[in-house]
């Protein structure tokens, strides 16, 4: 399928499994020591992907900071679409995506919060996303949704709330590429991490692994340099940060390297 997005021409696959379509960029994988609950370490070989939220950009210059974090190593960029209702602000919508698209060659990550996205999900495929993750809370048929944004040939995510528990998502585990998890209730950027989110990221890691699954599991809210080699020791392998990156003093760039850098000891 050929999806044109002003400027670019996009080929689409439709993807008939997991894997089919790669988001990852070529760095050096790392084994990532999991300690699991029964204490016993898994080692798997994970490249930490780190995702840039646009949303403490300066939209002002939203090209600009995004070649600063492209500069910086970032692998995707995360674009948090909120509705007023799911949550209660109002931030992005496609021209935005077609914006990002045009300025950037990173895979644009859109993370709908927004209730009943169903509908809304070709309009975000035709911008230029690469993935799509929505809610668990805001989808009556989470495996329908599943399947026909699969069917789009965008990679799927599901994501969860701080206080929704994982059996929520438990029969969904094998229909997408990637869970994530919320470490802050969503809707702003700029939140502390809620500390017992980690423990989810703990236990989802165990159900992923045990399933022998190879989706991503994504952490979201509150994530910098000091909470960032928490959530990858407890089994975190796709980092999104808005604050962390486009906040640091010393620019967006170095905010994208001290990130990669805080993860070090805790992949080694
Ligand atoms: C929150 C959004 C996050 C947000 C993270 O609802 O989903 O992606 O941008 O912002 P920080 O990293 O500043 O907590
Ligand atoms: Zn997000």
């Amino acid at each position: 399928m050929i999806v044109p997005s002003r400027g670019i021409t996009r080929v689409r696959t439709p993807v008939a499994g997991h894997g089919a379509k790669s988001l990852l960029s070529p760095k050096t994988p790392v084994a990532l020591s999991i300690p699991r609950a029964d204490g016993i370490m898994c080692q798997m070989s994970r490249t930490p992907i780190l995702a840039a939220s646009i949303l403490a950009a300066d939209f002002t210059r939203l090209g600009e900071a995004l070649q600063q974090v492209q500069e910086g190593g970032a692998d995707w960029i995360h674009i948090d679409v909120m509705d007023g209702h799911f949550v209660p602000v109002l931030t992005m919508g496609t021209p935005i995506v077609e914006a990002c698209r045009r300025a950037t060659s990173l895979p644009l990550d859109v993370h709908l919060m927004v209730d009943d996205p169903e509908s809304l999900i070709p309009s975000f495929v035709g911008a230029g996303a690469d993935s799509i993750t929505v809610h668990v809370e805001a989808v009556s048929h989470l495996h329908r949704c599943l399947e026909s944004t699969r069917r789009q040939g965008v990679r799927v995510g599901v994501a969860l709330n701080p206080a929704t528990p994982i059996a929520a998502i438990e029969e969904a585990l094998g229909d997408t590429d990637l869970v994530l998890v919320m470490t802050v209730d969503p809707g702003y950027s700029g939140q502390p991490l809620i500390p017992a989110t980690l423990d989810k990221v703990r236990r989802l890691r165990d159900r992923l692994q045990a399933a022998g699954s190879t989706a991503r599991l994504e952490v979201d809210g509150g994530i910098n340099t000091d909470t960032a080699p928490e959530a990858a020791r407890q089994g975190a392998d796709v980092f999104v940060a808005a604050q962390g990156i486009f906040g640091h003093p010393h620019g967006v760039a170095a905010g994208v390297r001290a990130l990669r850098a805080s993860l070090q000891p805790a992949l080694a």
